[in-house]
C-alpha cells in the first residue's frame, strides 16, 4: 500500500490530493514502476489518465466502465487476481479511502508519507487501524519543507511482522 496522509488520516478534498509535493510524487513513481497499481474508480478519475510502465487495474462496479488503457475489476479481489495473473509478485495499493479500508487488514507493508500540516478533507486513511496493528519500521526519512515542496512530511516504509 502506498499513502500519504495528513497526521490525522486526510487524504484527500474533492477528489484531489490536498498537498502538492513533488518530492513524494517522485518516490510513489519509484516505488510503483513496474508493479500493477490497484485503486478505486474515484481515485483513477482524479488521476486523469493511466499512469505510465504498470498495469493500471481500476475497481469499478459501473456497467460498461472501461477507461482508456486500464484494466476494470469489478471487485478489490478480482482486482488482486487480474495482478497476480499478470505474473507480478507484489501488487500496490494506491487509494482511495475505499480500497485502503479494504486492504489495510491483510497487506504486508505500508509505504507511509506523513504530511505534518492541517488539512480539509473528505477522503480519510484509517490511521487509527494502521496503529492498531505491530508493524515494523524497515526505514524512515524526514524531509524538511524547501521551495519547491511546502510542507514537512516524513516517509517510513512499514512492513507486517511474520505472523501478525
Ligand atoms: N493522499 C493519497 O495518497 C491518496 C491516494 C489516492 C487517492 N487519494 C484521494 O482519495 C480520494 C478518493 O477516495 P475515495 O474513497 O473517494 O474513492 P476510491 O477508493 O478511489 O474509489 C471509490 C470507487 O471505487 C470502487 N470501489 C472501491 N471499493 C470497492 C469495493 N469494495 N467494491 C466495489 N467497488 C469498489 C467504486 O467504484 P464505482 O462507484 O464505479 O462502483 C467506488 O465508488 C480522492 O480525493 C483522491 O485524491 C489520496
Amino acid at each position: 500500500m502506498v499513502v500519504a496522509t495528513s497526521p490525522d488520516g486526510v487524504i484527500g478534498k474533492v477528489g484531489l490530493i490536498p498537498w502538492h509535493l513533488p518530492r513524494d510524487l517522485k518516490r510513489f513513481r519509484s516505488i510503483t514502476m513496474g508493479h500493477p497499481i490497484l485503486m478505486g474508480r474515484r481515485t483513477h478519475e482524479s488521476i486523469g489518465r493511466p499512469l505510465p510502465g504498470r498495469v493500471n487495474v481500476v475497481v469499478s462496479t459501473r456497467h460498461g466502465y472501461q477507461p482508456e488503457g486500464c484494466t476494470v475489476a469489478r471487485s478489490p479481489e478480482e482486482a488482486l487476481r487480474i495482478a497476480a495473473d499478470s505474473g507480478a509478485e507484489e501488487a500496490m495499493v494506491v487509494g482511495g479511502e475505499r480500497l485502503y479500508r479494504h486492504f489495510l487488514p491483510t497487506c504486508d507493508a505500508v509505504h507511509l508519507t506523513v504530511v505534518e500540516g492541517q488539512f480539509d478533507g473528505d477522503a480519510r486513511f484509517p490511521i487509527e487501524q494502521l496503529l492498531a496493528s505491530a508493524w515494523t519500521v524497515e526505514q524512515r526519512e524526514e524531509w524538511p519543507a524547501d521551495d519547491r515542496n511546502p510542507f514537512p512530511h516524513r516517509y517510513e516504509l512499514l512492513r507486517r511482522p511474520p505472523g501478525h
